[in-house]
């Protein structure tokens, strides 16, 4: 499993976003420390604050398969072509719960570049109990 394979698993699993509403297409793919990778897309709702981002549902399949904690995550998102699309702030928090400081977000750009972030850099000073 490389970063590439990743980066097509967020890319396919954001075609299957539910997002009638906002017609933001969001994939995520991530690698647990067994190796094992689980993807997630966002999921909207007609009562829209009941809606779930592709990263908080990719953590929920990873937590559901027994994975413990998040290597690297890819996250591609945007309305019709891939656009610059970065973790919100709950889905950072989110990430940042199953991470540590090797854990690296991946975004991909427009054109297909991608940047790279360790998680303290997107939410410095997390919050942990
Ligand atoms: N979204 C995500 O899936 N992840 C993020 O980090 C940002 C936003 C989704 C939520 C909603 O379905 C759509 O993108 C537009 O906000």
């Amino acid at each position: 499993m490389n970063e590439q394979d990743l980066i097509d698993a967020a890319l396919t699993v954001r075609q299957q976003a539910y997002c009638k509403y906002s017609n933001y297409h969001v994939g995520a793919a991530l690698l647990d420390e067994q190796g094992n990778m689980h993807i997630g897309c966002n999921v909207e709702n007609a009562s829209y604050p009941e809606g779930s981002c592709a990263e908080g549902n990719a953590i929920a399949a990873m937590v559901a398969a027994g994975g413990k904690s998040i290597r690297t995550i890819v996250v591609v998102g945007g309305h019709d072509d891939v656009e610059d699309c970065t973790p919100c702030g709950g889905c950072r928090q989110r990430i940042a719960e199953f991470a540590d400081s090797d854990t690296r977000v991946i975004l991909i750009r427009p054109g297909g570049h991608t940047r790279t972030f360790p998680i303290d850099e997107l939410l410095p000073r997390s919050f942990h109990l």
